[in-house]
């Protein structure tokens, strides 16, 4: 019937329409610059460049998880092999009793070692029987218990770096035993690769864990070797950029410079990962752990801790806990801050900005001389128009600072020391321009 036939024709009309709005939809999302209300009056036109966002959201594992940077703890920087099932659940117990989980450290990651060094006749991953005694699903159900989530670990190889058993040509199987145990998160090394390419060995566990139909964080662990920022967002929720952070000062700054490179590429469903933290070990001072803390929030680095909870003292413990400083990894808005600008000798005395919701910007002035140094921040290396007023708070000293700063702001900042700031345009200061 015509009337009829009409009618089927709007429809169709009508679901082209619909295809075509969500296109523009969906386009708007990934093409469009992010950061597009981020202009004139405040910001100026080398803002884009500055916080170059192309890649964000470009990529997107949809499996709804890190929509903002993963927070937890992870047993390798401080125990390695020594681990067992105590040592997690009083883990989980200190994450809680110290107030950290209530800040956002929900995943309790356990590393290498949990598994026994041979799967047993059905072919499956056993936990090592001396050290995990009643398994790991009793272990995720204590940690599960105290509204926390567990974290395990394997390999993209034939062994894990301390040869146990590796996950490949086993994806699916061990994918469903980590779902069967309950488990919320899955580190995947690169050791033992039989020199597959990683872009051809991660995928495989991506799929296998999205059939398990739980939703388990997938962090990428292939050192950076084959630059996965550029073909991991499709893949993970996080990637390595870098190889295994030490805890000395050379190796934290090394991989902070490292991890820069690749700021673009991060956004909400996939982060870059310069590693875990190392605040508290004691191969660093209170002013470097300092900034280690607020460049790995800065760029919206996971925030894994990595030292023994339950016995922190009470500096790393102020370190871990500043809420401000958690709020700047955490910012909906999830554009990796970046170093933008460095003076002196190799370059040692830095600024390092980022974007945050609400049009402000975290500000970092990063001494890595040997020397105490006056940094200054010129509006112009910060893509602010020249004239803007800021309000500037302190992120360590929790306060905000006297007066508005004008076209620039310094701080006489100590030999590897690093000050945190937010910057809040002045929203009546452009009237006046
Ligand atoms: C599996 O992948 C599909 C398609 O990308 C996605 O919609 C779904 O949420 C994923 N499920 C899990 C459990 O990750
Ligand atoms: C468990 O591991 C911790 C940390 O290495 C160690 O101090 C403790 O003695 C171990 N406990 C058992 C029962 O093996
Ligand atoms: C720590 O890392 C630095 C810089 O990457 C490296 O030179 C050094 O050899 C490492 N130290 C240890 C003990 O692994
Ligand atoms: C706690 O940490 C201190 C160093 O900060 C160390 O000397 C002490 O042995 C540790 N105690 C335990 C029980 O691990």
């Amino acid at each position: 019937m015509g009337f009829q036939k009409h009618n089927k024709s709007v429809l169709v009309h009508l679901f082209i329409l619909f295809i075509y709005v969500s296109s523009v939809f969906v386009s708007a999302r990934v093409v469009q610059p992010l950061l597009q209300n981020y202009g004139k009056p405040i910001f100026r036109s080398n803002f884009h460049s500055i916080y170059d966002t192309s890649n964000y959201g470009v990529f997107h594992l949809s499996n709804g998880l890190a929509l903002t940077p993963q927070m937890g703890w992870n047993s390798w920087n401080f125990f390695a092999c020594n681990i067992n099932e105590t040592v997690i659940k009083e883990t989980a117990d200190a994450l809680v009793s110290t107030g950290l989980a209530k800040l956002g450290y929900v995943y309790v990651n356990i590393d290498d070692c949990w598994s026994s060094v041979t799967r047993n006749l059905k072919g499956d991953l056993v936990p090592d029987r001396k050290t995990f005694p009643s398994g790991i699903k009793a272990l995720a159900d204590y940690v599960h218990g105290k509204g926390l989530k567990l974290g395990i670990y394997s390999d993209a190889g034939a062994f894990t770096c301390q040869v146990r058993p590796g996950s490949i040509f086993h994806e699916n199987d061990d994918a469903d035993l980590f779902a069967s145990w309950g488990v919320d998160y899955l580190k995947y090394d690169n050791c033992y690769n039989l020199g597959i390419p990683p872009k051809k060995r991660y995928p495989p566990m991506r799929d296998a864990l999205n059939e398990t139909g739980r939703k388990i964080f997938y962090s990428i662990c292939e050192w950076g070797v084959d630059d996965p920022a550029l073909w991991a967002g499709t893949v993970g929720n996080s990637w390595r950029t870098t190889d295994d952070i030490n805890d000395t000062w050379a190796s934290m700054t090394t991989i902070a410079d490292l991890n820069d490179r690749w700021a673009a590429y991060a956004g909400p469903g996939g982060w870059n990962d310069p590693d875990m933290l190392e605040v508290g070990n004691g191969g660093m001072t209170y002013q470097e752990y300092r900034g280690h803390f607020s460049i790995w929030a800065l760029a919206k680095a996971p925030l894994l801790i990595g030292c023994d909870v339950r016995n922190m003292t009470a500096e790393t413990f102020e370190i871990l806990s500043n809420k401000e400083v958690i709020a700047i990894n955490q910012d909906s808005l999830g554009v990796q801050g970046r170093k933008v600008q460095a003076a002196g000798i190799d370059g040692c005395s830095q600024v390092w900005a980022g974007p945050l919701s609400g049009n402000r910007l975290t500000v970092a002035l990063w001494n890595r001389c040997s020397k105490v140094a006056t940094i200054t921040a010129s509006w112009e290396a910060l893509g602010l128009e020249s004239g803007i007023h800021v309000s500037v708070r302190d992120l360590w000293q929790h306060k905000v600072l006297n007066g508005d700063a004008v076209s620039s702001f310094s701080a006489r900042v100590d030999s590897h020391a690093c000050e945190l700031y937010i910057f809040t345009p002045s929203t009546t200061s452009y009237s006046a321009l």
